[in-house]
């Protein structure tokens, strides 16, 4: 469990990110999928990261320091279509050029809603990482909107999309996955897989810094 998380900084780019050595974890998807929200569940804290209930909340890149050992990073959503072109591009650079250049990011999260067919953008930016070399993990969210039934055919109707067995809904640009990566399932309203979550960014931690004392 997280017992001090607080806000570093908000940067407009990579170049301006804090100069550390700490490990680092960012949150990516689409506007909207909830972000800014899971961020404040993993660390029970509503008010850490700011949330909308309209998309395009979160435009900057912000760093959250947790109990002094690693930096949790809040991103702004992609494909927000209202934004405008100039706007959409300012955010694609700004994504890219931290996922590529910020050396201390040790895993990314991407963040998928879990009420929708799997969508285009996402399917892309997931081969984008593929191709750059990026450890990424996909989180779902907003499963407190579904049904257990529901959400569980979302989920491997998600898979098997990842993994060439459901070319319903995308074209065939989008690569398909030999192998899929960790899957979580999350709910930020009712704390779902938050434990989960924190778990294997622990797992992971645990290969390069030295043990907690609490
Ligand atoms: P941007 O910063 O605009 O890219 O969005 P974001 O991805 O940070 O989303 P944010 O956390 O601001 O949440 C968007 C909306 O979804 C808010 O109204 C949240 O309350 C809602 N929301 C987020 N997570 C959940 C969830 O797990 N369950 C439910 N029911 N609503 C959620
Ligand atoms: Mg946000």
């Amino acid at each position: 469990m997280i017992k001090y998380a607080n806000f570093v900084i908000s940067s407009p780019d990579v170049a301006q990110c804090p100069q550390s050595t700490l490990p680092e974890y960012a949150f990516i998807g689409r506007s909207n999928v909830g972000k800014s929200s899971l961020i404040n569940a993993l660390c029970h804290n509503p008010k850490l990261a700011k949330t909308s209930q309209k998309p395009g909340k979160t435009l900057l890149i912000n760093h959250f320091l947790i109990d002094n050992r690693w930096h949790l990073v809040d991103l702004p959503g992609y494909g927000f279509a209202q934004a405008g072109k100039s706007q959409r591009e300012k955010l694609r650079r700004m994504i890219e050029r931290y996922c590529l250049l910020r050396d201390q990011l040790t895993n990314l999260f991407v963040l998928i809603d879990c009420r929708h067919e799997p969508q285009k953008i996402d399917l892309e930016f997931m081969n984008w990482l593929g191709e750059q070399g990026v450890p990424f993990s996909i989180v779902f969210t907003k499963a407190d909107k579904l049904g257990k039934e529901r959400l569980a055919m979302n989920i491997e109707a998600y898979q098997n999309t990842l993994l060439g067995k459901n070319t319903d809904h995308v074209d065939d640009s989008v690569a398909v996955w030999d192998e899929l990566p960790p899957i979580f399932i999350t709910s930020s309203e009712k704390n779902t897989g938050t434990d989960e979550l924190l778990a294997y960014i622990e797992q992971i931690n645990a290969t390069f810094l030295p043990p907690t004392s609490h």
